[in-house]
């Protein structure tokens, strides 16, 4: 029985016209009308060909997801394959190719089942080797193996820090399955959610489930899921509308990517027990344009589940009907806020409206709406299968759950990671992405994107969690955490951030449109050693107008990172703005190059110097034009004897 729907005997009376009500739970733990061993071998077939090996068969999992391919990962399944041929092994050995694991920077990786063992970085060279070694003699090939900062080996997936410090529940599938197959999907448990739901529950005790199990918004504002699906509920009218927010615009982020690459079927199952919850029979989700792959997966998951009864009328001959359309978006970050992702489904220019009314009441096309978040959507079908209660008692009292942060900057293991809420700052930083690279020293952690805010060493206790976050001027935002080691200029990294939400801002309304240019204005004066003191009062000024009476939560947020790094590191910006200087040596205006008396003469500098900068006789000291420097760094690179000095 390869494919889903097809019957597995003459007695199975399920047809694609006609599905039978079971026939989902059927595919894993069936029959269920009808006692046959025959049958009942063609069930397990399907769960071992499909997903889990037994010891007696192997499987290689090769990482498609967009690091690894990018890096060579798909040129390995043809290799895998034709080795396996070559040796006979086609019967014990499958290859599956699946999405990010969410440690690319290790890529291509390979993940063998059942035994779990992970090699990284590897290429097709490499694969004869490992087909030999691993698959024929049983021998595992330690120079692929991942190697942490202390030279320490880790032969297997979870023994690996970065791994073993996660609690992978809303990741579970990703990187396991293959995202393109239902079968897979459904393998695994998928789609057993909705089935209880539709057979075992009301509307409103599913949303007492989501209330109960206190769920909170993964989109950046942690709103009560169970609150905002009960007031589109209550809203009168016949149409309702589902938004999944596929937008994901903060700079680093890739969770959501991620989510839809690895395990598509999770969130249009988290969008159908909405629909069932809310009343509602469309749903649409607002994916990126820059998302082509996740783009190419939705189609492929939606065309799967419709052909399997799971989209459209009478699902699971339930009488419930909902559909789901593909909407892409052109990739502005506004249009992630949600009314203005609204406008631009209706065919309207990206832009947001006073709320209220809330979009609960009038969202799409003026229809009660509920907009939920990728991330939010795909926790839904782990939620009702452990119930709300269960649930709850993840995470933090205020926060329950996990959360997925995109862990990026200067630490020694960048990905995708998830935890329970609640862990601490330094767990994450420090445990799962190894500390910072190349043995500097922590400056800084910046969580929430555009509209969060940096935090210090001060906080690296500090437990992630909504509340606590907040509590200290930074937010979780959609999960995005750069780290900063001690060569960062905080000022710069104000004005990164700044720059981003000034050139975003749709324009609509005037403190957004005028006051982030203001600010940025004065950022880059500070930046270039051209500001005064009156500038920062300026600045303090603005942020506190801007956030107050701007229109929508592009605005009222985006002075955060300013806010936090004025708070945190100010004596940072009283020395660019007093002393002309900046400390970490960032800002190219407040830095000069010169060359110390130790100089030996070699020339090399001199040679490479772009414009001519530098002069001096062979073995005498060396000197530097200021007037004619153009701060390019490259004597720096150059200089064997450390001669040359940055100011
Ligand atoms: C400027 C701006 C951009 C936003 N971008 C996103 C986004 O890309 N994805 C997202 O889920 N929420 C985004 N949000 C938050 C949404 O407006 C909304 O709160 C969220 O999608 C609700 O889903 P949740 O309750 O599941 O968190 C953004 C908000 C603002 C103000
Ligand atoms: S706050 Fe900025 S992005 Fe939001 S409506 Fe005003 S101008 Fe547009
Ligand atoms: S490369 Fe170094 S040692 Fe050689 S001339 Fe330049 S500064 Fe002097
Ligand atoms: S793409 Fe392979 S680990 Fe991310």
């Amino acid at each position: 029985m390869r494919s889903l729907m097809e019957a597995c005997c003459q007695l199975c009376n399920h047809t694609p016209a006609t599905p039978c009500s079971k026939y989902l739970l059927c595919r894993t733990e069936g029959p269920l009308c009808h006692d046959n061993d025959q049958c009942r071998q063609q069930r397990q077939r399907f769960i071992r060909e499909v997903i889990l090996p037994d010891n007696s068969r192997s499987q290689i999992i090769v990482c498609g997801g967009t690091g690894c391919s990018s890096s060579g990962s798909a040129n390995l399944v043809d290799l895998l394959n034709q080795e396996i041929s070559k040796h006979g092994l086609g019967d014990v050995v499958q290859v599956k190719r699946t999405s990010c694991h969410g440690f690319c920077e290790n890529g291509p990786i390979l993940h063998i089942k059942p035994a779990g063992v992970f090699y990284t970085k590897v290429k097709p060279e490499d694969i004869k080797e490992l087909v030999t070694s691993h698959l024929i003699n049983g021998r595992i090939v330690e120079r692929l193996l991942y190697q942490d900062n202390s030279g320490t080996v880790y032969p297997y997936f979870w023994d690996i820090p970065f791994y073993a410090g996660q609690t992978r529940l809303i990741l579970r599938n990703c990187g396991q399955i293959n995202p393109e197959s239902i079968a897979d999907y459904v393998a695994v448990g998928g789609y057993r959610s909705l089935v209880k739901v539709l057979q075992q529950m009301s509307p409103d005790e599913v949303i007492e489930e989501v209330t109960l199990s206190g769920l909170r918004g993964r989109g950046g504002a942690g709103f009560p899921t169970g609150r905002k699906w009960a007031s589109a509920r209550k809203a009168p009218g016949e149409i309702k509308y589902i938004i999944c927010n596929a937008d994901e615009g903060d700079p680093g982020a890739f969770m959501d990517r991620s989510l839809l690459e690895g395990d598509p079927h999770a969130v249009l199952e988290g969008m159908l027990i909405a629909g069932y919850a809310v009343g509602s029979t469309r749903g649409y989700i607002y994916c990126r344009a820059e998302y082509p792959l996740a783009i190419q997966r939705l189609k492929i998951a939606i065309g799967q589940a419709r052909e399997a009864g799971l989209l459209g009328s009478n699902i699971l001959n339930s009488g419930f009907a909902f559909d789901i359309v593909l909407k892409e978006g052109a990739g502005a970050f506004v249009c992630g806020e949600g009314t203005a992702l609204q406008a631009s489904i209706e065919g309207l220019r990206g832009m947001p409206r006073v709320k209220p009314p809330r979009s609960t009441e009038k969202g799409l096309w003026e229809k009660p709406t509920v907009l939920n978040n990728v991330e939010t959507l795909a926790n839904i079908p782990f939620l009702m299968q452990m119930g709300g209660t269960a649930y709850g008692q993840l995470g933090t009292a205020k926060s329950p759950g996990t959360k997925i942060f995109a862990l990026s900057g200067a630490v020694t293991n960048p990905g995708l990671v998830e935890v329970p809420m609640g862990l601490t700052l330094r767990e994450i930083i420090f445990g799962i992405g190894g500390g910072i690279r190349d043995g500097k020293g922590f400056k800084a952690v910046q969580l929430g994107g555009p509209s969060g805010g940096c935090l210090t060493e001060q906080h690296l206790d500090l437990p992630v969690d909504f509340d606590s976050l907040a509590g200290a001027g930074a937010t979780i935002g959609s999960g995005g955490m750069v780290v900063m080691a001690e060569d960062t200029c905080m000022v710069d990294v104000a004005r990164f951030f700044l720059a981003f939400t000034q050139s975003e801002s749709c324009g609509k309304c005037t403190p957004c449109r005028e006051g982030t240019k203001r600010m940025l204005e004065i950022l880059e004066r500070i930046c270039q050693g051209e500001a005064e003191l009156k500038d920062l009062e300026d600045l303090e000024r603005l942020c506190r107008v801007v956030k107050s009476t701007s229109l929508c939560g592009l605005g009222q947020a985006c002075p955060n990172p300013v806010i936090s790094t004025l708070k945190y590191f100010r004596s940072e910006f009283l020395a660019h703005i007093i002393e002309k200087r900046c400390p970490a040596g960032v800002c190219s205006s407040l830095v000069k190059y010169s060359i110390a008396a130790n100089c030996r003469g070699c020339g090399l500098c001199r040679k490479n110097c772009p414009v001519g900068a530098i002069e001096g006789e062979r073995q005498q000291p060396h000197t530097i034009a200021e007037d004619k420097c153009i701060k390019c760094g490259v004597c720096l690179a150059q200089c064997k004897f450390g001669a040359v000095l940055r100011l």
